[in-house]
């Protein structure tokens, strides 16, 4: 269901209206993220993967980062092209294992990604991000927690997309069976205001640490 035909037809129908493509949802990971992640003064490498319109990684370009960006839509990409010149790498992906290299990375995003993604992938994906980072180097993940009560009153189905969501609490678990590779720093919910709903949205926000090499 969450293919790169469906995410074409959302991004072609409804560029600006989702509501992750709003300034107020970047400024929300923007204003969490700034917590963890200083300037960078030696041009750091920062991966968005599932970037959308990557405003949020776009003001970690201006903070002195490197930025790379990653998506399964077609549309977006060509329109993030547009919008960014060659010294930002752009990937067509539907799996982080598509990108290439090895301890890359000091900081990698995957912002309200996972709930779109099919649980039975969760642990590859983890795996393909542990390659790409560097030791020392920190995952940032987003996505509904399962305390979120518009998405228990409307059956798991996303507001937008009209899709069914996984909630991500289960990615806690995956990440400590992994505690020879990852260190899981922090899990916690994040109530946010969102301008479309009345009710505060619940968001888990996860630091996942790479401690080996
Ligand atoms: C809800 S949007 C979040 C966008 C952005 N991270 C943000 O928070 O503003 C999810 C994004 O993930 C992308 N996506 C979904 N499945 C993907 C996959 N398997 N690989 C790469 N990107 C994916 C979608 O195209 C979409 O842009």
């Amino acid at each position: 269901m969450y293919t790169r035909a469906f995410w074409d037809k959302i991004y072609k129908r409804h560029f600006s209206d989702a509501p992750w493509m709003s300034e107020e949802w970047a400024i929300g990971g923007i204003r969490l993220l700034d917590n963890y992640i200083p300037a960078s003064t030696n041009n750091g490498c920062l991966l968005d993967y599932g970037c959308g319109n990557a405003l949020i990684s776009d003001h970690f370009m201006q903070k002195g980062y490197h930025i790379e960006l990653a998506d399964i839509s077609d549309e977006l990409v060509n329109w993030l092209d547009l919008r960014h010149d060659d010294s930002v790498p752009i990937y067509l992906v539907d799996s982080p294992d598509m990108i290439l290299g090895e301890n890359k990375y000091d900081y990698v995003i995957a912002w309200c990604l996972f709930h779109h993604i099919n649980p039975n992938l969760w642990g590859k994906f983890l795996d393909s991000f542990f390659h790409l980072m560097k030791k020392g180097s920190s995952l940032f993940i987003s996505g509904w927690d399962d305390s979120d009560n518009i998405l228990r009153e409307e059956k798991k189905l996303g507001r937008f997309t009209q899709q069914p969501i996984w909630f991500i609490n289960m990615l806690d678990d995956l990440i400590k069976w992994r505690s020879d590779k990852f260190e899981l720093k922090e899990s916690k919910v994040i109530p946010f205001k969102l301008s479309p709903f009345t009710q505060e949205r619940m968001i888990r926000f996860i630091i996942a640490r790479k401690i080996i090499q």
